[in-house]
């Protein structure tokens, strides 16, 4: 997985939860923190320290994955250039990060897998895909879905449909309540 995933995790946990409870994790998770933005590194390592934050806060790891994700969104966001055309919605933007932005990561770097999103019906107020990954970060998924709708000033509902048990398969319904 690539280091900016993880420089940002740690940047997010600092800032949400102080710079002792960043340390407390790193040692306790037996990582030495040290990742650079283009590197790569062993996604499970990402998870062990969710869930070593997750012990220490009492916060489920899903809810720290959905957060993290929700915060990264806007991070993400500005290490690309400016779209043309600009996108101004949700439904359109994660369309474009299946078909450009995921595409370019895994152009840029080959050693990199983002999850696939299957698109299975959209409408102008609801959008049904599915994620596919074998990281199993469904959670972090939410929480950039989240974050991108806040961006967009929509207020998008979502709910979410394990198709199997480890998780590597997940529906998600998206319905548009409000611009
Ligand atoms: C709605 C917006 C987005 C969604 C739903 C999304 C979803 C995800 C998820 C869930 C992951 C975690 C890995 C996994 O589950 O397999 C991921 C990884 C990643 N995403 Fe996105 N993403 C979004 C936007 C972006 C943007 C704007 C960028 C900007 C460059 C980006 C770049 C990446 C990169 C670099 C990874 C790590 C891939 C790897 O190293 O294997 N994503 N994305």
């Amino acid at each position: 997985m690539k280091g900016i995933i993880f420089t940002e995790f740690l940047e997010i946990v600092e800032e949400g939860f102080g710079l002792d409870v960043c340390q407390q994790m790193l040692e306790l998770a037996e990582d030495e923190g040290i990742y650079t933005a283009v590197g790569s590194y062993d996604h499970r390592a990402l998870v062990k320290l969710i869930i070593t934050l997750s012990k220490i806060t009492k916060i489920p790891a899903e809810q720290l994955q959905e957060v993290y994700g929700e915060a990264v969104f806007l991070r993400l966001l500005k290490t690309l250039p400016a779209m043309d055309p600009p996108l101004h919605d949700t439904f359109s933007f994660i369309r474009s990060v299946e078909n450009h932005i995921h595409t370019e990561v895994k152009k840029l770097y080959p050693d990199a897998t983002p999850p696939q999103f299957d698109f299975l019906s959209q409408t102008t107020t609801s959008m049904v895909m599915d994620y596919k990954s074998a990281r199993c970060m469904s959670h972090v998924c939410l929480g950039l879905i989240k974050g991108c709708a806040r961006h967009f000033s929509q207020k998008i509902q979502v709910s979410m449909e394990p198709m199997n048990k480890s998780q590597s398969h997940v529906r998600f319904n998206l319905n548009l309540i409000a611009e």
